[in-house]
């Protein structure tokens, strides 16, 4: 499975997750002056709020995508030697008693394993340093995962999802609040919210879902016109929703922090 992403469309369709992570750094009670990990940075539209709001701090952005990290050091070229990017798993974090804190927003889903993920930042923090995240959670995306599976198992698509796995782990609140404590983590509160997401036109909603949430089930299929004829599909059953062209994103909020 590809770890790219079409990261010129990401940046021009995120706006719903850039409108949540902005609620997530609204949360942050900071001095201005910390060394902060953004966790899966993506193309660091939110890095960018984050290092607004540290005016005397630094921050590191990792993720696993070269095209994110490519559009995210020209986004961020103004904050200089502040902003730090790195092509890194965050399976395999290589920091041990580093940051003050550690920010996330939409990337832990990606993740399959958070016994592993929650333990390698746990390691990455200075002891009292906190964890402030938020991911898929719950039932996120329902509707257009159950139609994305039933057509992936159909006829037309069978055989190009012979050995496909869903690519997301979308924990509920007691659950991820259960691998956070095991990670070591105090004073842990998590919580699921919904955040119906409405797009204006069945073309913002083809691109939204195939570049976004379904880019690894696209990736599956091998040629453009059978690729059209999947998202086609599912765009039409999605006209017929109320609203049309809705997302029942649920987003799961985490925070923690070491002793
Ligand atoms: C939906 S984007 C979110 C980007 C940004 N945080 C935002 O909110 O706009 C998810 C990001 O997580 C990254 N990601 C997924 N799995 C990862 C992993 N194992 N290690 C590092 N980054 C990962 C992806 O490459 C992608 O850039």
């Amino acid at each position: 499975m590809s770890r790219e992403w079409n990261s010129t469309a990401y940046h021009r369709l995120s706006k719903p997750q850039v409108g949540w992570g902005k609620k997530v750094l609204s949360r942050l009670r900071l001095r201005g002056s910390e060394v902060v990990l953004d966790a899966g940075c993506g193309t660091g539209r939110l890095t960018a709020e984050l290092l607004e709001a540290l005016p005397k701090g630094r921050v590191i952005g990792i993720d696993l995508s070269g095209n994110m990290l490519r559009l995210a050091r020209e986004h961020l070229a103004r904050f200089e030697s502040r902003v730090s990017l790195a092509h890194c798993d965050l399976l395999h974090l290589p920091f041990d008693n580093v940051f003050d804190g550690i920010v996330s927003t939409a990337a832990f889903h990606w993740v399959l394993d958070h016994d592993r993920l929650f333990a390698g930042l746990y390691h990455a923090l200075v002891p009292g340093g906190w964890l402030e995240a938020q991911c898929g959670g719950g039932p996120n995306i329902t509707r257009v995962r159950t139609r994305a599976n039933s057509l992936a198992a159909s006829r037309e698509f069978a055989a190009y999802f012979a050995d496909f796995r869903e690519p997301w782990l979308f924990q509920d609140a007691e659950s991820a609040a259960e691998t956070l404590c095991h990670a070591g983590f105090i004073d842990v509160e998590t919580s699921v919210e919904p955040a119906l997401t409405f797009l204006d036109s069945a073309e913002h909603y083809g691109e939204f879902v195939r570049n976004i949430i379904l880019r690894r089930h696209l990736e599956n299929i091998p040629g453009e016109f059978e690729r059209r004829r999947f998202m086609a599909r599912l765009t039409e059953q999605a006209a017929h929703d109320d609203p049309p062209f809705s997302l029942d994103y649920w987003r799961l909020n985490l925070r923690g922090r070491k002793a």
